[in-house]
């Protein structure tokens, strides 16, 4: 029976990245507030927040600081904008504060308000570049299957998911995808993971090759991929990945909308991946999600580019109206400050190895064929067959199932598509709440097993 709030959310609302026609049947799960790494429903129920909202409430959810920050910005200065050639303390102190903490030199710091408006905002300066550089042709950008950099048009192209691109009539053209690097679901047999990474890196090359290295402008990777499934970088891929871009004049464009700001326990995920990136992206625990804040760092010649061309044209003529959001540039600089001063990144170091080893523990559990995590982000792929990787048939919907099982267990965590479960709490989550995330998501895996058993579904 759903509540009269769920009615009239069902009414009225349309949900981004959900199911619309059982949503119609499920109804939503309406929060109304949360403390630390808890939210709890409109009923009081408390669950713990295992996907740090969207990857992004790194700091919890009543942190005080961050809210005064919000406050007093909002109070003394609401909105001004950085359009033609305004500005505000907050974005420069902000600016500054990002190119000193990033994670190889960078020049410029171009603000946005999500992730999608950043990824969106490196096609067009990679585009706008080149034909700065007298490269016209130079435009293609390669992206990966399964990455997932976003929803706006050209960021959705970027991305290598299905339900992104089919009926949206995407990709746009000169946007490539080149192989997904998960080991555990692409290895060939007996294929070890530093052999699969060359194999990688050589199928990149050959896309180069085939498309001619003086039309692909970029590639575009995150870190660590998330919403294609929580999927670690198999040993020595960037490594490799990296000596085909340097080869090729192929730019580097670095994507930490998830894993900037401590997800993998270093500022960046380029540092624990040692990436030399040309340009990144962030949003997310920028500001701890507490105001909607993107950007993109660039290095200097790109820069020094993208001014030879606004000196050819007249306006650099991109721009967004919260590009720069003095509450949320000022929410960000604290959320940084806060970083540093908790040390929450040693922090998240020293709890790491209990979330990986809770994590790498699940694999022993008959549904799970792969469990693996860096930091305090990890993915989990349910199965049906363990021996042979087989899987459930996607129409079932087994990952999701667990998702609500565990939900019933007041646990919050997501799937994703081919039957994954992703675990990303908040970087405050305590040792204590870390075992009773992982308590909960076995209770949850067991009543999928013992569901899919009624079902006949044919459990391992
Ligand atoms: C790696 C990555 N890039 C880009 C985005 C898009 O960010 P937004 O949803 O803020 O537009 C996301 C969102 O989850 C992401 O995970």
């Amino acid at each position: 029976m759903l509540s009269n709030l769920a009615v009239r959310d069902i009414e009225t609302l349309i949900h981004p990245y959900t199911q619309l026609a059982s949503f119609r049947e499920t109804g939503p799960l309406i929060l109304e507030r949360g403390e630390g790494v808890w939210v709890y429903d409109v009923e009081g129920k408390p669950y713990l927040e295992g996907m740090a909202g969207l990857w992004c409430t790194a700091l919890g959810y009543s942190n005080e600081e961050l809210i005064e920050a919000a406050r007093a910005q909002l109070a003394k200065l609401p909105f001004t904008h950085l359009f033609s050639g305004r500005s505000h303390d907050p974005a420069i102190e902000l600016a500054e504060k990002l190119k000193e903490i990033a994670p190889v030199p960078m020049s410029k710091v171009f603000f946005t308000s999500s992730g999608s408006e950043a990824n969106d905002t490196q096609v067009k300066l990679v585009w706008y570049m080149n034909n700065a550089r007298g490269q016209p042709r130079k435009k293609k950008i390669i992206s990966r299957l399964k990455a997932y950099h976003g929803v706006t048009v050209a960021a959705a192209s970027l991305t290598g998911l299905p339900a992104n691109h089919t009926d949206f009539d995407l990709p746009i053209p000169n946007i490539l995808h080149t192989s997904c690097p998960h080991y555990y679901r692409f290895a060939e047999p007996g294929e070890s993971e530093e052999d699969f990474s060359t194999r990688m890196a050589n199928e990149l090359e050959e896309l180069i090759l085939k498309e001619g290295p003086d039309t692909v402008a970029a590639f575009i990777a995150e870190p660590i991929m998330g919403a294609g499934g929580a999927l670690v970088p198999p040993a020595g891929y960037f490594e490799k990945i990296q000596a085909v871009l340097a080869k090729y004049d192929v730019l580097f464009i670095d994507d930490e909308v998830i894993c900037g700001f401590g997800r993998t326990g270093r500022l960046w995920g380029a540092q624990t991946y040692a990436l030399k990136p040309d340009t990144l992206s962030f949003a997310k625990a920028v500001t701890s999600a507490y105001m909607p804040l993107g950007g993109v760092m660039l290095n200097e010649a790109m820069y020094q580019a993208i001014l030879d061309e606004s000196r050819k044209i007249g306006t650099f003529g991109h721009g967004y109206t919260y590009s720069g959001h003095p509450a949320s540039c000022a929410v960000g600089l604290k959320t940084i400050e806060i970083l540093q001063r908790d040390r929450i990144l040693e922090k998240v170091r020293a709890k790491a190895p209990k979330f990986e080893a809770r994590l790498s523990a699940l694999a022993e559990h008959p549904l799970v064929g792969e469990a693996r995590g860096v930091g305090l982000i990890g993915g989990l792929e349910i199965v049906a067959d363990k021996a042979t990787k087989r899987q459930f048939e996607a129409k079932r919907n087994v990952a999701a199932k667990c998702v609500g099982f565990a939900q019933g267990e007041g646990l919050i965590v997501r799937s994703l598509s081919g039957d994954r479960i992703a675990i990303c709490p908040p970087l405050i989550i305590t040792e204590e709440e870390i075992d009773m995330l992982f308590d909960r998501l076995t209770r949850a895996l067991d009543r999928t097993a013992e569901w899919v058993r009624q079902e006949g579904l044919g459990a391992a």
